[in-house]
């Protein structure tokens, strides 16, 4: 990490009431926890998902996805104004994965836009992570759930196909789950982010093993303010991960 960086961090402390140092938490390298990437919920689902062909571009495959995300048999987007499909770098090698379109990202179209989106660019700066250059971003879900009311497992089912599809087509090499919601979706996990933040995960399919992350949501934080120093830590072991892995930013 950068010297302005630490810098930030100890300023950011400092404005808590902090007064020791920052120490970083040992995450114990026995605790990896191997997953397989499956929807959580075995509903009749009508396949959307159009074939693209091997040899078309990431920009392109992205393009057939976003299509056929129109398509997927979901109320909300009834009621949305947009979908809101993705931002940043498509050839990143950090993925984060959020939960759905608040109401700032249904106008504009974009994912983490309103003031939880800002608060996440802003720590993520800190570890040198910035969308325009070296990440991308998406939702579980494309359509905003009314009154950002949390999504329901029929909701989520309709849509990770897409995800799952989606994270194919990236080929992330460090994937960051945002929130309790797409992380217990995409690990298919019972437990909540509380346990799930902090510990090695991996997000597996074909033969690709992808290093994963849970941190909390950046709506979480706005409301809980003093849970910001655990995201920091979480945030100074994605740093050293990246480091350790070699993984571009
Ligand atoms: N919260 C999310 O999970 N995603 C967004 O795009 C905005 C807020």
């Amino acid at each position: 990490m950068k010297v302005k960086n630490i810098k930030s961090f100890i300023e950011f402390y400092k404005n808590l009431g902090t007064t020791t140092s920052i120490t970083n938490t040992v995450r114990g390298n026995s605790s990896d926890l191997l997953y397989q990437g499956f929807a959580i919920n075995e509903l009749e689902k009508v396949p959307t998902i159009k074939k693209y062909n091997e040899n078309q571009s990431k920009q392109k495959k992205l393009e057939i996805l976003k299509s056929s995300a129109k398509d997927i048999n979901c109320d909300l987007k009834d009621i949305a104004t947009n979908l809101v499909f993705s931002d940043g770098n498509i050839n990143s090698e950090i993925m984060l994965i959020g939960e759905a379109p608040g109401a700032e990202e249904d106008r504009k179209g974009k994912p983490f836009v309103g003031e939880a989106g800002k608060l996440l660019d802003k720590m993520l700066s800190f570890i040198d992570l910035n969308r325009e250059k070296n990440f991308y971003i998406t939702n579980i879900l494309f359509w905003r759930p009314p009154g950002n009311r949390t999504p329901n497992s029929k909701e989520i089912s309709l849509c990770l196909d897409s995800t799952i599809e989606h994270i194919k087509i990236i080929e992330p090499k460090l994937l960051i789950l945002v929130g309790g919601i797409a992380t217990k979706a995409l690990l298919k996990s019972q437990e909540g982010i509380t346990k799930l933040r902090g510990i090695s995960h991996y997000y597996c399919y074909d033969e690709s093993k992808i290093h994963t992350r849970a941190i909390f949501h950046p709506t979480y934080l706005l409301r809980n303010p003093i849970e910001k120093r655990r995201m920091w830590d979480d945030l100074l072991e994605i740093d050293n991960l990246i480091l350790k892995n070699n993984i571009r930013r």
